[in-house]
């Protein structure tokens, strides 16, 4: 997936114990012997990833290039792999809590993180529609001509195995007296997009069927466009820490765990908190995402309305003690993609990828939760103990 197949993708990574202490280009060397990136891709990320004509390719009016510090986490197991996990970041201590916490659930087995298939929702809003019940029923009984039209907007999509599996329809009507629309019907294509995150592919597709749903309903096409709430696309981790290794300065574990498991409830309880919570889950993820290339605007938009889904703001991840453990869970949808973007036009992006070992879309989804669930629980374990300015405060003493 990475573009090199010589790369130990699905084996286990050769231990890289600590980077402490080294200069960048130590732990570089020491990173690219250990994931055999090449010469050309040490030099990339030492420069910055992107060059700038390759910045001019990717958007508009560009004027200069944007750098951000890309740190390598340790200690991650995600499904009995041992992960190095490239960080795009500049706030201090995501990286080294990352890794930390990844060791405190490796002593607990690691972190099991099962992906969904990779099923993306397209929508397609119709206005005007005259017999919204009647254009429903129209709609679902020609779904397999459907299916077929958006197939036949991306032949490569399934040729490589995905394509369009589902149509659903729904009627939205007016929310309350000052909403200034009658009922609209929203057609969603459901999409297999495999290795892609797949907005350009369900884009199209919606694109390409709107004016046979307008024949179809008698209503007429307004919007043709993805949802980010990606709620087909889900990612579920879940990982174990033995309460002795969450002792901190003078705190045991077990006191640990509880104020932990305790943080968890506050997050269930309040909107306030679990929009914090979930602010330190997608430190991890989304540095990962930006490092590796992804739109990590998406995911942040389908996690935060994920979170949203039962009528009321709450956490991504939930903790509890159980039976002498402490035990963490997250799903949350997860739209990534290793083809097409800044995959293909960054070299800073491809020797990230190569770092991770990416084995595909569902791997890279796989991190990111198990990446979401561990910094979470470095930010938890110091707020349940010595605070989190405290912990801040002496990583710098550390470093200098
Ligand atoms: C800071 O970037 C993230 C935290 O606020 C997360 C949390 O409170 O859980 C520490």
């Amino acid at each position: 997936m990475t573009g090199d197949s010589s790369r130990p993708g699905g084996a286990d990574v050769p231990v890289v114990e600590s980077l402490r202490g080294l200069s960048p280009a130590e732990r570089l060397r020491r990173v690219a012997a250990g994931r055999g990136l090449s010469a050309a891709e040490c030099a990339a990320l030492a420069a910055g990833g992107l060059g700038i004509d390759d910045a001019d390719r990717l958007i508009e009016n560009v004027v200069g290039l944007h750098a951000l510090p890309l740190g390598v986490a340790l200690h991650l197991v995600v499904n009995g792999r041992r992960r190095l996990v490239p960080m795009a970041i500049e706030e201090p201590s995501v990286v080294a809590g990352l890794s930390n916490a990844a060791k405190m659930l490796a002593a607990g087995g690691g972190v099991e993180s099962t992906a969904s298939a990779p099923l993306m929702i397209s929508q397609v809003q119709l206005m005007d529609v005259p017999d919204p019940e009647a254009a429903a029923r129209v709609v679902l009984d020609a779904r397999v001509a459907l299916l077929a039209a958006c197939d036949a907007a991306d032949p490569a999509l399934v040729g490589a195995g995905g394509g369009a599996r589902d149509v659903q329809v729904r009627r939205l009507d007016p929310a309350g007296p000052g909403d200034p629309l009658g009922p609209m019907l929203v057609v969603h294509l459901v999409v297999d997009v495999r290795e892609a995150m797949g907005a350009n592919a369900v884009n199209t597709m919606a694109e390409r069927v709107a004016p046979e749903l307008e024949r179809l309903t008698g209503g007429r096409a307004c919007l043709r466009i993805l949802t980010n709430l990606a709620d087909r696309r889900t990612v579920a981790a879940r990982g174990r820490v033995p309460l002795g290794a969450l002792a901190r300065g003078g705190f045991a574990g077990e006191d640990v765990a509880r104020g932990i498991e305790a943080a968890s409830v506050f997050a269930e309880r309040d909107p306030y908190r679990a929009a914090t919570h979930n602010k330190g889950i997608f430190n991890g993820i989304d540095a990962l995402l930006l490092a590796t290339g992804q739109d990590w605007r998406a995911v942040e938009a389908g996690g935060h309305a994920f979170a949203a889904r039962g009528g009321r703001y709450g956490p991504l991840s939930v903790w509890r003690v159980r039976a002498g453990m402490l035990e963490g869970e997250l799903t949350m949808p997860m739209a990534v993609g290793l083809i097409g973007g800044a995959v293909r036009a960054h070299a800073g992006v491809r020797a990230a990828l190569g770092i991770l070992g990416a084995a595909g879309a569902a791997d890279l989804a796989e991190v990111a939760a198990a990446v979401g669930l561990a910094q979470n629980l470095a930010a938890l374990r110091a707020l349940a103990s010595e605070g989190i300015q405290a912990g801040h405060m002496r990583l710098h003493r550390r470093k200098g």
